[in-house]
């Protein structure tokens, strides 16, 4: 398992505030950051716009297999093709979830996300299955979780992602289908450090994570 010494992993379930406190905590120990849901949501946007059905897994795979080619193996992690508006969309947002529960994709994505970590020096990486599965042995991880009300509400406050109902609607029906499919379903490593964000602020969520880190020994 390559890169391992080097990551911190963060996961949790969809709006715990995963990309905001990891973006802060990659600024202050100068960490390269990947937002790993984004290749899956790369994945979903391409599967609509060559209509592709999204739970046909053979077909999405080898989608998943031309994308990969295309960018360049882990190319596809980074590419900037990719508006975060466009991802963000509602149909993304529902295909996501059969797209991320093929486990040829998932091996793929994977592959790709081991790879990536590889040639960084540091980093932190969020998704669901971080600290679970790709990289069980990271020292440190993270859960990061709150209340779907929470949640919900912070992404329409932030992304104007639509009315609250229909974002709660999302946010727990993405919860459902991560938790419960077969494949690396979203759930805590068992020593990853648990953060229910719902009383905190942004700035009291990264400065526990950051001493977290500083506890393992990273430095600034
Ligand atoms: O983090 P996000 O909400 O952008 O992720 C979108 C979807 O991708 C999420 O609902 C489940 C899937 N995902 C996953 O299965 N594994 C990951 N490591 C990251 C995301």
């Amino acid at each position: 398992e390559p890169g391992v010494s080097t990551v911190i992993a963060v996961d949790g379930p969809a709006a715990a505030g995963k990309t905001s406190t990891c973006l802060a905590l990659a600024e202050i120990f100068g960490l390269r950051y990947l937002e790993s849901g984004r290749t899956y949501r790369i994945i979903a946007f391409e599967a609509l716009r060559r209509e592709i059905p999204v739970d046909n897994a053979r077909e999405v795979t080898g989608l998943c297999d031309d994308l990969i080619r295309e960018s360049r193996s882990a190319g596809l992690l980074t590419s900037e093709r990719y508006a975060p508006d466009k991802l963000r969309a509602t149909p993304v947002n529902v295909a996501v979830s059969a797209v991320a529960k093929i486990a040829d994709v998932r091996q793929r994505v994977t592959s790709l996300i081991r790879l990536w970590a590889k040639s960084q020096a540091q980093c932190v990486i969020e998704g669901r299955d971080i600290g679970t599965t790709i990289f069980p042995t990271a020292p440190v991880k993270f859960y990061l979780t709150a209340t779907p009300e929470v949640r919900a509400m912070r992404r329409v406050r932030q992304e104007r992602a639509g009315s609250y109902e229909n974002v709660l609607e999302d946010v727990i029906r993405r919860d459902e289908a991560d938790m419960s499919r077969a494949v690396s379903p979203l759930a805590a490593a068992e020593d990853a450090i648990r953060i229910d964000t719902s009383g905190l602020t942004l700035d009291q969520v990264v400065s526990r994570m950051s001493s977290a880190c500083l506890n393992r020994g990273l430095e600034i």
